[in-house]
């Protein structure tokens, strides 16, 4: 019975590159297909698979095709995907020393692979999250537990204009009003403007407030930007501020020598989140909270109940559950443990030197095509628009027509942000499997889908 399974996936994963990128249907569709109340019967494996091929599969997008650059991307290895298997079949509880010492030490090693490829102290802890929102939400809640109950409504959160959606989240979260958060202005490169910060963290202090945490990109979504950490760090220093970065996009750039000249002092975070889902080939769900001092994790955490009792650690020993939120969590590292094994950290670091150096190769090859670079390639991200003649929304709104125009041929799969208030279209490079003859397609369709609908676009203004 598993064959069936095993078989389509290796299937489904060798054929990816020539498959089209997948499509999304309307809900009226899916509703037709898929609305009804659970069998009470069961039936044959086949007979569901056979409704997983016809119903499920093609209506949803291949995130892991070569030739999808939207948003961040991931795109698991077979190594990978084996060990998110046998975590699965296992059904390992990641929680408790107790019930799961060799997962907990296993974590143990690959939190400290982590560390140590960003160079952070021995002092670092840390914790495998579901994503890199919960690790953001995790090191603003643990920043938090720092915070005199009384004093609360007085700290105040700062970030860049281009942070990503999940720290607002986190920040509503753990109870912060927006009066209590600060959106820093960016400088020409995107990169969160330093005098700005310090401008606003005076006026605070002035105002009677408690500047209380910075939040710095190490990679941001749109552009791929880096701040200036080191001047952040030092700013933090001598502020007596909390710094976490978020480097859940950018961080495995530090496998790199150029990517980790770039990411020159995000090893002076206080807290940093990461995503090995996304640049380290992992299958969804993992990202990673790493922060200086780790024993603030357990100080956090940390609750014994009654029915708990027997799963108290000894002095040696990590009850990862006192890491974080979940008490019940699968043994996420056991898909990185057994990909570094089977293909070695220099696999890991020639796909990050090649995904820097696809996106500078694109950034070229859309020069070439006639495209406008709105932002060079920073890390592996570059962005583009057509460039139409016409009224600013008529071009912003070519633009968005001619990314669904890709999305629809469904050969590719692009999508767009904004930069300085207008539609930019949007690569990302983080798939090991994306070649540059998938960048010469990609813009070549663009470039051929754009023409035909300059006219279009025209006709409407
Ligand atoms: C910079 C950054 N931070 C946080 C996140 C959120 O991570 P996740 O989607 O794993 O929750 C993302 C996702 O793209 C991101 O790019």
């Amino acid at each position: 019975m598993a064959g069936l399974v095993v078989e389509r996936v290796l299937h489904h994963l060798s054929t990816l590159p020539d498959q089209p990128i997948g499509r999304y249907a309307s809900r009226a569709t899916l509703e037709g297909m898929l609305r009804e109340p659970p069998p009470e019967q069961g039936q044959s494996l086949d007979a569901v698979l056979a409704r997983f091929d016809a119903q499920i599969a093609p209506n949803a997008c291949h995130v892991s095709h070569p030739r999808f650059l939207a948003f961040v991307p991931g795109a698991p290895t077979l190594a990978s995907v084996l060990g998110d298997w046998l975590c699965a079949g296992h059904n390992f509880f990641a929680g408790v020393w107790l019930e799961s010492s060799a997962c907990a030490q296993v974590e143990l090693v690959v939190l400290d692979w982590f560390r140590d490829m960003l160079g952070m102290p021995a002092s670092t802890g840390g914790i495998l999250t579901s994503g890199g929102s919960e690790a953001n939400l995790t090191a603003l809640v643990v920043a938090r537990d720092r915070l005199p109950f009384a004093d609360r409504g007085r700290f105040v959160l700062y970030a860049s204009r281009e942070r990503h959606s999940s720290i607002d989240r986190a920040a509503n979260v753990v109870g912060l009003s927006p009066a209590q958060v600060r959106l820093v202005e960016i400088d020409a490169a995107h990169r969160l403007d330093v005098a700005d910060l310090r401008r606003r963290i005076a006026t605070d202090r002035a105002a009677g407030l408690l500047p209380w945490l910075l939040v710095g990109n190490a990679g941001t979504t749109s552009t791929g930007a880096v701040d200036p950490l080191g001047d952040l760090a030092d700013l933090c220093r001598d502020e007596g501020i909390w710094l976490h970065l978020d480097g859940a996009y950018g961080w495995a750039a530090v496998l790199d020598p150029e990517g980790r000249r770039t990411l020159a002092g995000v090893e002076r975070a206080d807290s940093i989140t990461l995503d090995p889902h996304k640049w380290l080939a992992q299958p969804f769900e993992i990202g990673c909270l790493l922060v200086r001092d780790g024993s603030l994790l357990p100080a956090t955490f940390a609750i014994r109940p009654d029915y708990l009792l027997d799963t108290a650690p000894e002095i040696d020993q990590v009850n990862f559950a006192d890491h974080s939120i979940a008490l019940t969590r699968r043994f996420r590292a056991l898909k990185v443990w057994l990909s570094m094994q089977v293909l070695g950290l220099t696999w890991f670091r020639q796909n990050v030197t090649r995904c820097l150096a696809l996106a500078r190769y694109a950034e070229g090859a859309l020069v070439r095509a006639g495209f406008e670079i709105l932002s060079p390639a920073s890390l592996s991200v570059v962005c583009f628009r057509a460039a139409y003649a016409g009224a600013d929304a008529a071009v912003d709104r070519a633009n968005l027509d001619l990314a669904e125009a890709v999305r629809r041929s469904q050969e590719a799969f692009i999508a767009s942000t904004r930069i300085g208030g207008r539609v930019a279209l949007r690569l990302c490079f983080v798939n090991w499997q994306t070649t540059v003859a998938d960048v010469d397609r990609v813009v070549g369709l663009m470039r051929r889908l754009a023409d035909e609908m300059k006219s279009d676009a025209l006709a409407r203004e």
